[in-house]
């Protein structure tokens, strides 16, 4: 079986769990979309590790990983990521596999995503300031753009970085008035990442392709989520590369027909970070029980993570673009305890009822929700492994979300850890 594993609203689902706990019956798995703004977290037993570039199979020694083509790669944050899980006894030797087709994220990178949110005041994206915007930019330009194969002759990169520092520094001294960065530095590092990762630097195409024809079991890891689709997501208030499954064809080069079941995982509210709409926001006590008890706080950045209500049209959005099978709704454990629960079923907009999510971002600032309101439960649901022990209101609010988005909820998540999963 090969699946695939993406976000159905504006990231942070709980993805990293998913496919830690599907990754068990994989033999490899694939990061294909995305750079270190992702933040993707796996408890295992007392452990918990932050994975931002390794995908989140990476923890399970059998398992090999894969970082994809349209992955865009910080070579620092990658090795402080294997050089930490090498700490803790998890060895990627052997086991790694880097496109040589991916680009490399270097310090100009990040340093015009800071300039250009700065200058932005509020009108900014609210990035994670990780040089992912400037680094898909360069990529698609193509003239100034450095991939993980340019690491095999330093030479001849020596050259490609002498012309792009000096273009990036006339624009960052026009616009921002900035100090010049030196390309020698920058080429230093460079020297250094192909030290630490020319060994795993490979053509993970060819890879992926005879290793499914071999039998092979691969899984498939979104970053992001389909609503930061820089194609269907809230443009501009969205990542830059294609965080739905839609991505996963062509951030990998595996076609989407070789994938037996695409996964979509929800939480049972709605969070997103950074600016852009956010119809069932509640920028209230509720959002603010909903952030302390569900620990919505960034993985990458620490940010406050924005609160709201389960949005279905939203989520069915997700669902009908991605080829959506079936959905891991997690964090059912964070709505203990409110009384009065509510789901959003349908905007109006300019006097219209809808269940189509407008991605359109003036469209969707003028949406109101039109909710469906349910009674909430008080009992403690974080040791449940079996739906219908859960209490019966809870039972009701899955029932109501597979009703709204029309796929069943295979997963559930009553709590961070592997063992705290109802599985349908
Ligand atoms: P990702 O980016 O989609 O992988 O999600 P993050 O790791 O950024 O954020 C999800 C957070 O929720 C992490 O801290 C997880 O450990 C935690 N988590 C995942 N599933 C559940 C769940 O069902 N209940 C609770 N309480 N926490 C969960
Ligand atoms: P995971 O994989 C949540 C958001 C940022 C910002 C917008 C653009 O952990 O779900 P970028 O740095 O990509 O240019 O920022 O996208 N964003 C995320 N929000 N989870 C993520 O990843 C995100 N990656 C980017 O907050 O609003
Ligand atoms: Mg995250």
């Amino acid at each position: 079986m090969n699946l695939c594993v993406t976000g159905l609203q504006w990231g942070d689902e709980g993805k990293g769990k998913v496919v830690d706990i599907l990754a068990e019956n994989s033999d490899i798995v694939v990061r294909y979309n995305g750079g270190a703004n992702a933040g993707h977290t796996v408890v295992i037993n007392d452990s918990t590790f932050a994975l931002h570039l390794l995908p989140s199979g990476s923890v399970r020694p059998n398992v090999a990983c894969v970082i994809a083509n349209a992955v865009v790669v910080d070579p620092e944050c990658l090795i402080n990521e294997i050089d930490t899980l090498a700490r803790k006894n998890i060895t990627l030797t052997k086991r790694l596999f880097i496109s040589e087709n991916a680009h490399m994220v270097l310090d100009y990178h990040k340093k015009e995503d800071q300039l250009r949110e700065a200058s932005l005041g509020s009108g900014k994206i609210g990035t994670t300031i990780r040089g992912i915007g400037p680094c898909y930019a360069d990529k698609i330009g193509r003239s100034y753009a450095i991939r993980m194969s340019d690491l095999r002759d330093l030479k001849k990169l020596k050259g490609k970085l002498q012309t792009i520092v000096e273009y990036k520094n006339k624009i960052f001294a026009a616009l921002y008035s900035t100090e010049p960065i030196d390309p020698e530095t920058i080429f230093e590092k460079c020297q250094s990442y192909a030290d630490k990762l020319l060994p795993f630097i490979t053509d993970t195409t060819e890879f992926l392709h005879k290793s499914i024809a071999g039998g092979k079991s691969v899984l498939f890891e979104g970053a992001q989520g389909s609503l930061l689709d820089i194609d269907h997501g809230t443009f501009p208030f969205v990542t830059s590369s294609n965080a739905s499954s839609l991505g996963m064809p062509a951030g990998c080069g595996v076609p989407a027909k070789m994938v037996d079941k695409f996964f979509g995982v929800a939480k049972a509210y709605a969070t997103r970070v950074g600016s852009g709409p956010f119809p069932t926001e509640q920028d209230n006590e509720i959002g603010q029980y909903i952030r302390d008890r569900g620990h919505e706080y960034g993985t990458t950045t620490g940010r406050p993570r924005r609160c709201g209500w389960f949005d279905a049209v939203a989520a069915s959005y997700s669902v009908t673009i991605g080829s959506i099978d079936c959905i891991a709704l997690m964090h059912l454990d964070t709505l203990t305890d409110i009384k009065e629960l509510k789901l959003c079923r349908a905007y109006k907009i300019d006097g219209k009822e809808t269940t189509f999510f407008p991605a359109d971002t003036d469209r969707l600032s003028r949406a109101a929700c039109v909710y469906e309101t349910l009674a909430g439960w008080d009992e403690d649901i974080t040791a449940v492994t079996d739906f219908h022990d859960l209490p019966l209101n809870a039972q009701s609010y899955i029932r109501l979300i597979e009703k709204l988005t029309k796929k069943p909820i295979t997963i559930i998540g009553v709590g961070p850890k592997r063992s705290q999963t109802i599985f349908r």
